[in-house]
């Protein structure tokens, strides 16, 4: 059992990293499709990567989550990106590789990875 002196520090401590992403519109969404078809596509390791780069590069902005169903089994793994006032953008057929660099060229640079988008898939 933890003291009360415990449980308050990390009350505040969770209260500052909560303040600091629901702290502005600003922020990026990070949607990964985790159905079935998802992880079996290979959506478990793009998560990952995701999280790894976005932890490596030390991006506080970016909220990364996971979703069920999007609705198109064959272009899976599917990562979408919300970003206040914008398109949402959608990422098909994405690997891990795939998915670094759509964390630095469309997270950390704002440029859409377009040649990964859904208009581009086959
Ligand atoms: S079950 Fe595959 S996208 Fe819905």
């Amino acid at each position: 059992m933890k003291t009360i002196e415990e449980l308050a520090a990390i009350r505040d401590k969770m209260k500052s990293s909560i303040d600091l992403r629901s702290g502005s519109d600003e922020g990026k969404r990070v949607v990964v499709g985790m159905a079935t078809c998802g992880i079996a596509a290979g959506a478990r390791p793009v998560l990952n990567a995701i999280v790894e780069e976005i932890a490596k590069r030390g991006l506080k902005d970016v909220t990364v989550t996971q979703t069920g169903c999007i609705g198109v089994c064959r272009l899976e793994p599917i990562v979408e990106v919300y970003e206040h006032g914008k398109e949402k953008v959608t990422y098909v057929k994405v690997d891990a590789q795939k998915a670094v660099r759509i964390v630095n060229d469309h997270l950390v640079n704002n440029n859409v990875v377009t040649e990964y988008t859904i208009g581009n898939a086959k």
